[in-house]
């Protein structure tokens, strides 16, 4: 039936096309309608998350205590199909308010893209999406990592740490979280708070050669430099190389996805430096090792803790809608902290210079 809206008939056909389509895509899918607010995560082994404890928690202390959270492990780089089911459910059942993703960031953009109806500028820039969200009916994809492992990186560094120190930075690992390191540093307004070089060394070519095209489209004064490497003694020697007070990140999940460090025992910290570890759980072997030279490098050992609460805390605002404020992330802090799985150093032998 043609019929003249507004547009002109063309344009009733291209609504009628996309209603029509937007109708197959729904029906092909199974949407499970959920009785209470339902916020997903999105990973791999979600059930052993400290969040699943926390959530409950801050959800009383948001004035939401009948939202709950729910997991969805994924094999990681699962089929395409799988996270378009994932996807779907968000989008079509209305008690499914939104989710956080990890480990899948990448794969769920590339497989369902087309099912969002807004995508912001960091997921556009960084090619993943961290956050799925729910805005006047639409459905939203945010990379939230540059914005919450920035505010992190800012905890950890304090204003101008560049011009006060002359460190660079040496980032093992580029996946989202190494690429959300860069492209936090690289929009920096002040020169003093961008190192002069960043180090990216990542053990396949495929993720430098991405963040590479990002860093060339942005434009920086940082100097980036980009290895591809995972051998652990070629990594002690760009380490030993770095000047005093550098920054060195294990982004790389070593430690806690897979076991091992992208380091040595005999891997030497920058003197005056700072090691992050991102991860909070697991062996964090890289951790323990920044922490053998915690007095002899004078380094600073920080671990993933911090970014665990600004992401979840964000994430959690974003799908919910609600403020967070300083006091409101202060209050949230503090009751996971309660929570908060012991991280206990257990002395190894260090080197000496
Ligand atoms: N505390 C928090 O809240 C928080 C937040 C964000 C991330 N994290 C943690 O940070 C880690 C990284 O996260 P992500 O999202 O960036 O993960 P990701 O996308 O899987 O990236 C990891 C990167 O490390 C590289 N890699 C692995 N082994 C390596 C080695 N031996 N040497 C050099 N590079 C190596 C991988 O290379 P390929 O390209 O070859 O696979 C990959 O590009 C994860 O463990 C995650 O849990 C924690």
């Amino acid at each position: 039936m043609d019929r003249d809206v507004s547009g002109g008939s063309n344009t009733w056909h291209a609504m009628e096309a996309a209603s029509l389509s937007e109708t197959g895509i729904k029906n092909t899918y199974k949407i499970i309608k959920k009785k209470v607010p339902t916020f997903y995560f999105i990973g791999v082994t979600t059930g052993q998350s400290s969040i699943m404890k926390v959530f409950p928690r801050w959800m009383e202390a948001l004035g939401e205590p009948t939202t709950i959270i729910e997991g969805i492990d994924h094999k990681l780089h699962d089929v395409h199909e799988k996270y378009r089911q994932t996807v779907a459910q968000i989008k079509y059942d209305p008690l499914s308010i939104g989710a956080l993703i990890t480990s899948h960031k990448i794969d769920v953009l590339e497989a369902a893209e087309d099912m969002f109806d807004v995508l912001d500028i960091s997921s556009r820039l960084t090619d993943e999406i961290s956050c799925i969200s729910k805005h006047d009916g639409q459905l939203v994809g945010h990379a939230l990592d540059p914005l919450t492992g920035g505010m992190s990186l800012d905890a950890i560094l304090g204003r101008e740490y560049f011009a006060r120190t002359g460190g660079y930075v040496l980032c093992f690992g580029a996946g989202g979280a190494g690429k959300a390191v860069a492209l936090h540093l690289i929009q920096k307004d002040r020169p003093g708070d961008q190192p002069k070089r960043m180090i990216v060394v990542n053990r396949s070519q495929p993720r430098l050669t991405k963040l590479r095209r990002m860093v060339d489209d942005l434009g920086t004064d940082i100097n980036f430099e980009y290895i591809r490497n995972e051998n652990p003694t070629r990594n002690d020697e760009i380490m030993i190389n770095l000047p005093d007070g550098s920054i060195v990140i294990n982004a790389t999940g070593l430690g806690k996805d897979r076991p091992g460090s992208p380091i040595t025992d005999k891997g030497l910290f920058p003197i005056h430096g700072i090691a992050w570890e991102m991860n909070y759980r697991g062996a964090l072997d890289f951790w323990h090792q920044a922490k053998a030279q915690e007095y002899s490098q004078n380094v600073t050992v920080e671990d993933g803790w911090l970014y665990f609460l600004h992401g979840w805390s964000e994430h959690i605002s974003e799908v919910l809608h609600t403020d967070m404020d300083n006091a409101t992330f202060i209050e949230l802090s503090e009751i996971a902290e309660e929570l908060r799985p012991p991280l206990q150093y257990k002395p190894r032998r260090y080197p000496h210079p």
